[in-house]
C-alpha cells in the first residue's frame, strides 16, 4: 500500500448493474483497493437528483452493496458506506457553492444531456458536480477512479478546489486526480451505442442465465453469410468478447472473422460462453453474501463510521479557514 494515498469513488445505485459499470467503475475501484487507502461509497443522495422513489432507492442501495462487494470490493481493506451516511457532504457542499460560478455548471454536459432526455431540471441535478465535489474533497482524496463520463466533472471539482484555496489558502482543501480508464473508458452496448441504462441496450452482470444468454443472441449483425469473411472494425461482439476472452481467444475470434467460414450465431455463442465464465466467481460470492442477511448492513455501519471520524477531521479544518469556527 502507499502511504497516505487516498482514493475515492462513488456509485449511484440505480438499478441493476451492467458491464459497463463493471469495466468503467468497479473493476478499477476493486483492483485499485490494493494501493491506496480506498474510500468507496454509495452515491445515494446523488441518485435523487433524477428519482424520487423511496422503495426503489432502499433496494437499490442495498442491490448496489451486495453487487460490489460481491465483485471484490473488500471491507477489510476499503472503507464503504453510504453518502447520506455522513450528512457533512451537505455542509462541503454548500461552503464550495458559495466560490462556485454559475457558468463552470451551466456548461456541464450531464446536466445539458439529462435535462434533453426529459429528467425535470431542478435544482439538485444542476447542482450535482458541486455534491460530488464535497464527496471528493470531503475525505481529501487523492485519486478518483471514474469512467470518461464523470471526466468533466473531476475538472469542476479541481476548478473548485483552486477557487477555495484562493480564497480561503492554500491547503485548505486537497486537490484530486483523476484516473480515467482510457482503454475500456466507454464499453458498447448490445446495440453498438455506448452500454448505457437510458438506451436500454445493457448487458446486466448478475441474472438468470438463459434471459442474460438470449441478450446476446440478439445483438443486431449484418448478412454477410457464413462462408465469407466480417468486418471485425466497428463489431458489437468483438469489443464486447474482448473484456471477457483471453488475449488468445479474441485473437482466434478476429482470424474466425477475417477467414470466414463461421457464422455470427457461433461468435454469439463464444461471447456468451466467456461472458458467463467471466462473472462467475462473482455470481458464487453474491450467492454467499446473501445468505448472510446481516453482513451488508453490518459492513456499511462500520464504513459510515470510519468516513465520518475523516470527514469531520477534514470539516473542521475548513470550517476554521472560512471563518465558521
Ligand atoms: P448509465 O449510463 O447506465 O446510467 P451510470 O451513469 O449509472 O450508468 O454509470 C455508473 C458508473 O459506470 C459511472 O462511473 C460510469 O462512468 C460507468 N459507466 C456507465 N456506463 C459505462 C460504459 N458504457 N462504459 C464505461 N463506463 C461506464
Ligand atoms: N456522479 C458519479 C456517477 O454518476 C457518482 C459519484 C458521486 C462520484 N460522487 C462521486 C464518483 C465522487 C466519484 C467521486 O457515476
Amino acid at each position: 500500500m502507499l502511504c497516505g494515498m487516498r482514493i475515492l469513488t462513488g456509485l449511484q445505485p440505480s438499478g441493476k448493474l451492467h458491464v459497463g459499470n463493471f469495466f468503467g467503475a468497479m473493476e478499477p475501484a476493486v483492483r485499485l483497493q490494493d494501493s491506496g487507502e480506498a474510500f468507496y461509497f454509495i452515491a445515494d443522495y446523488h441518485a435523487m437528483t433524477s428519482s424520487h422513489d423511496p422503495v426503489a432507492l432502499r433496494d437499490h442501495v442495498r442491490e448496489l452493496a451486495i453487487d460490489f462487494l460481491a465483485c471484490g470490493l473488500d471491507p477489510a481493506r476499503a472503507v464503504f458506506f453510504r453518502q447520506s451516511a455522513v450528512p457533512e457532504v451537505n455542509e462541503l457542499a454548500w461552503l464550495l457553492s458559495t466560490v462556485c460560478p454559475m457558468s463552470l455548471l451551466a456548461k456541464c454536459h450531464s446536466y445539458k444531456d439529462k435535462t434533453a432526455q426529459g429528467i425535470a431540471a431542478n435544482h439538485a441535478l444542476f447542482s450535482y458536480p458541486v455534491l460530488m465535489a464535497a464527496d471528493i474533497l470531503l475525505y481529501d482524496s487523492n485519486q478518483v477512479p471514474v469512467g470518461k463520463d464523470q471526466k468533466q466533472h473531476l475538472e469542476v471539482t479541481r476548478d473548485l478546489a483552486v477557487k477555495f484555496n484562493e480564497v480561503y489558502g492554500e491547503g485548505t482543501v486537497v486537490l484530486p486526480e483523476p484516473i480515467i480508464r482510457e482503454d475500456t473508458a466507454i464499453v458498447l452496448g448490445l446495440d453498438g451505442r455506448k452500454m448505457s441504462k437510458s438506451y436500454q441496450n445493457t448487458l446486466p452482470i448478475f441474472g438468470e442465465e438463459k434471459p442474460l444468454k438470449k441478450l446476446i443472441m440478439k445483438i443486431p449483425t449484418d448478412s454477410t453469410p457464413v462462408e465469407e469473411p466480417k468486418v471485425t472494425e466497428g463489431s458489437t461482439i468483438l469489443a464486447l468478447y474482448k473484456l471477457f476472452a483471453s488475449e488468445a481467444d479474441y485473437a482466434v475470434m478476429v482470424a474466425d472473422h477475417e477467414r470466414g467460414g463461421v457464422g455470427y450465431g457461433d461468435f454469439k455463442k463464444r461471447l456468451a460462453d466467456a461472458y458467463w465464465d467471466f462473472f462467475g466467481p462473482m455470481r458464487e460470492r453474491r450467492s454467499e453474501i446473501l445468505a448472510d442477511p446481516g453482513y451488508v448492513d453490518q459492513v456499511l455501519a462500520a464504513g459510515a463510521l470510519r468516513a465520518r471520524e475523516e470527514a469531520n477531521k477534514v470539516l473542521q479544518r475548513v470550517r476554521q479557514a472560512v471563518g465558521l469556527a
